[in-house]
């Protein structure tokens, strides 16, 4: 079979490296992809959300089945558009992946069908906006209702953060139209937790747990980035919390987006928080996350791409998807001033690796067969082993191994997963 991939980080070599290893695929194409990826599979330079390019190239190569990992093409309809041109995909169409296009439509949703997230308020205009905020509690949470890539969540503090905010969202239109809309959310407090699910609209298959590690520095310090790391399985999720999020809110969102006529089918991804009064969802995303991916693939032991197709078909059944016990972690080697400004173009030195271990390449381009950096997020450093300590002290000996100038990483990565599970 040939696969094409479209995106180009972290998540996406990960994805790449295991579907390598799916019985029946002969290539794998990857749009744009990176210097990294470029190892794995063959790359051209066509943007994720350069939809029309992708149609035409999935229809000249002939691609049996197309896996598109980023939201903004999902938000865009880039499945509805390769369906008519009869190349099957991995991902929910447009109408599904509003689940992550539109906080205000995910909010209705589970305000809709009883589904426990925080309390929230929608506003359309500036002033009802302001008006709410002086009444409310603080910290309290300012959401842009759009895509936002990634930035579109403010904790306002005080009053004043708060109207800054709203007036950079609404106003200002810092976001574009992704702000044309606002929720104002109660704060919640408690352990953040990823689930990964593998979904055909019908049947819900969570993944391993995995948490992130979202601020730049240590101890959660600094500003919020991509993701500086991450580890799987999440202590915090306990088999009883994971039971109760099954009945309270995996299946009841399949059933909702089912009742709605907007069938989701793929990857769908609960951000969780385990609140005082119980897990609540702070976010759906429409696709794998960035980067638990790195940590959870690793972890599979069936077929990622049979696994894929039964999505697709409406065939999925538990038997299909088994996890190893053990566990895994990534920490990210990033450009050291990332997420803001940070020189790149360094050449990177890549150790050799032993059979657990693992480099995904996220911002790296290929410049006369020598990888140098090319992103904020470089690349992700990976070991699995049977337990966590093993896994994360192995992830840091292959990220210490790897030499590129400038290189900067979070030195707590699992520090407080692991703090848990010696509670
Ligand atoms: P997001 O951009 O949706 O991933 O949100 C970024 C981060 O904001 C989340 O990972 C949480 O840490 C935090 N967050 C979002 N909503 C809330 C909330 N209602 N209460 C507290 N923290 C929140
Ligand atoms: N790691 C968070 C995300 O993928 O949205």
């Amino acid at each position: 079979m040939k696969l094409l991939v479209v995106g180009g980080g972290g998540r996406e070599h990960a994805i790449i490296k295991t579907l390598k290893k799916s019985e029946g695929v002969e290539k794998i194409y990857a749009l744009p992809g990176n210097g990294g990826i470029a190892l794995d599979a063959e790359c051209y330079p066509i943007k994720a959300t350069e939809l029309d390019k992708i149609v035409e190239f999935a229809v000249e190569k002939k691609i049996d089945y197309a896996v598109i990992a980023p939201d903004d093409p999902l938000v865009m309809g880039l499945v509805n558009r390769l369906e008519e041109v009869g190349v099957p995909c991995f991902g929910p169409r447009s109408e599904a992946a509003i689940i992550e296009g539109s906080k205000v439509f995910s909010k209705n949703l589970m305000k809709k069908y009883g589904i426990p997230t925080g309390d929230s308020v929608t506003f359309t205009n500036y002033d009802d906006a302001v008006n709410y905020l002086k009444t409310t509690d603080y910290p309290t949470v300012i959401k842009a209702d759009g895509l936002a890539l990634g930035k579109g969540v403010i904790i306002a503090g005080t009053y004043e953060e708060a109207v800054s905010a709203v007036k950079e969202i609404m106003l200002d239109k810092v976001f574009g139209a992704s702000g044309n809309s606002i929720l104002i959310e109660e704060f919640m407090t408690g352990p953040e937790v990823s689930v990964l699910s593998f979904t055909d609209g019908n049947v819900v298959i969570p993944m391993v747990s995995s948490m992130d590690h979202k601020r730049a520095k240590d101890n959660d310090e600094g500003l919020n980035t991509g993701g500086m790391g991450t580890i799987a399985p999440n202590p915090y999720y306990t088999e009883e919390i994971a039971k109760e999020c099954m009945e309270t809110i995996f299946v009841p969102t399949i059933k909702a987006m089912k009742e709605e006529g907007r069938t989701f089918k793929g990857c769908l991804y609960f951000g969780l928080m385990l609140t005082p009064k119980g897990p609540k969802v702070i976010e759906y995303n429409c696709r794998f996350g960035d980067p638990e991916t790195q940590v959870v693939l690793p972890l599979l032991e069936s077929d990622l791409l049979k696994i894929m197709q039964a999505t697709t078909n409406g065939t999925l059944t538990e038997d299909m998807v088994k996890f190893s016990s053990g566990a895994c972690a990534c920490v990210v080697m990033a450009s050291n001033g990332y997420p803001q400004k940070y020189q790149s173009g360094f050449e990177i030195t890549l150790p050799t690796l032993g059979a657990n271990e693992d480099v995904f390449v996220a911002g790296a381009k290929l410049e006369g067969g020598v990888l140098k950096t090319a992103g904020g997020r470089v690349l992700g450093a990976v070991a699995s082993a049977s337990d966590l300590e093993t896994a994360v002290k192995n992830a840091y000996q292959v990220a210490n191994k790897i030499k590129f100038e400038n290189a900067y990483m979070r030195s707590d990565i699992g520090k407080r997963a692991l703090s848990c599970l010696k509670k």
